[in-house]
């Protein structure tokens, strides 16, 4: 794969933050490249990242065709790890998903790890090992995807996973998906840190209209989220900046050992807060835990890619968007490292854009710590032995 090389990057603490890259060739070999603005990360290296790479698939109530292009589309080598939180109430929805990953196995033999959210082995390992900021009151696991991305890294880590990528179950370009997981591992062949996450932007996002396709440039919800993430960042160092261009980036991975140390958030506050996580747990003083110092000294990493796919997704209205302006800057808001003025600025502009009468209207998010304490092994004991939905494809 050609890239741009990262030639620009922002230092902020033990956060290194490198600007956008876009893929310049999808595919390419061994061959070197005399070029310092031109990364080239060889198809051969690609490869053997792969089968390091684990993909989890959150899924919940999805069109099946589409779920079937996203499985058809992960690479090979990669293990996939779906975790659904769709319905088992008649037409149990669940149960269709299994018989068509089930299907996918058979004809492509690829591995596969399926779960459903709500298992009861799931539920009782988390109590067993004391992570109970996932459960609900009646001790099951809560919905929502920030739940079902922690089970997700939690098989990954299990089976041994080096990485993990999430990618999404609503693509309608299969194709896409196939670039998505490869331009994750260039990221983490690109990094000279075990801490390494991996940003997914994308020029287009393109909307059926009575017109035809319509190459809409990528989403206004993730404009104003990266506009006051890097206010965030300008307000500590009080240099204005642009670096940040993927704070709603639902695809992204992570190398295990960063993804021990993340805390996970709720409801769609859950990239956004990946941000105001790593900034603050690199500029808080004195608050650096010991789980942390490893990540502080070799320096954590975050590229951004630019993809060549547009990305075409289920379209959940209008609703859906104004629910993510609101998570997204929900969490910004309530980062310690969000200022005064900072704040006011935000309430202005949601008030301005109507997405909020009251600022009490917007709560601080769930928030669920890392799991990198959890035994993992213990864990996948527990779930293999009480599972009621538990599905494990391998050859
Ligand atoms: P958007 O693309 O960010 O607007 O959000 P989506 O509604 O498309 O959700 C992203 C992905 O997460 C999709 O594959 C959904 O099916 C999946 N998802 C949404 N909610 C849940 C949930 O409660 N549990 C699980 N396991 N997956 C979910
Ligand atoms: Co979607």
């Amino acid at each position: 794969m050609l890239l741009e090389a990262p030639i620009y990057k922002e230092i902020f603490g033990a956060l290194i933050i490198h600007e956008v890259q876009k893929v310049l060739k999808l595919d390419t070999e061994t061959e070197t490249v005399q070029s310092s603005v031109i990364q080239n990360i060889p198809r051969e290296d690609i490869y053997k990242t792969l089968k390091e790479l684990a993909i989890v698939v959150p899924l919940k109530n999805e069109k099946l065709q589409l779920l079937d292009g996203v499985l058809k589309a992960i690479p090979h080598k990669s293990p996939i790890i779906i975790v659904s939180g769709s319905d088992r109430e008649a037409p149990n929805r669940y149960k269709l998903e299994m018989e068509l990953v089930k299907h996918f196995y058979n004809l492509t033999r690829s591995r596969v790890v399926m779960v459903h959210q709500k298992d009861v082995g799931v539920a009782e390992a988390f109590k067993k090992l004391d992570y109970t900021e996932i459960l609900d009151e009646d001790s099951n696991v809560r919905s929502g995807k920030g739940e079902g991305m922690i089970i997700g890294t939690m098989l990954a880590k299990a089976i041994g996973a080096k990485y993990v990528g999430f990618v999404d179950a609503d693509n309608y370009i299969p194709g896409s998906v196939n670039e998505y997981v490869k331009d994750y591992a260039a990221g983490f062949l690109m990094s000279d840190s075990e801490y390494t996450m991996v940003r997914l932007s994308w020029r287009h996002k393109p909307k059926v209209s009575k017109r035809g396709l319509y190459f809409r440039k990528w989403g206004r919800v993730s404009e104003i989220t990266n506009r006051f993430l890097n206010l965030l960042m300008a307000e500590q160092t009080g240099f204005e900046t642009n670096i940040i261009v993927t704070g709603n980036a639902g695809e992204h991975a992570m190398s295990i050992k960063l993804a021990d140390l993340m805390e996970f958030s709720t409801g769609y506050s859950i990239e956004p807060h990946q941000w105001t996580y790593l900034l603050e747990k690199v500029s808080l003083e004195g608050e650096h835990t010991n789980s942390f110092k490893d990540a502080l000294e070799q320096g954590i990493e975050i590229f951004q890619i630019e993809t060549l796919n547009p990305h075409i997704h289920e379209e959940k209205g209008q609703e859906h968007i104004k629910e993510m302006v609101k998570m997204s800057l929900a969490t910004i808001y309530h980062s310690p490292l969000c200022t005064k003025s900072l704040r006011e600025r935000i309430i202005r502009d949601m008030k301005l854009h109507r997405v909020i009468e009251d600022e009490k209207e917007l709560e601080a998010p769930r928030v669920m710590p890392p799991i990198g304490n959890i035994d993992v092994q213990k864990w996948m004991q527990i779930v293999k032995k009480k599972s009621d939905t538990l599905l494990i494809l391998e050859p």
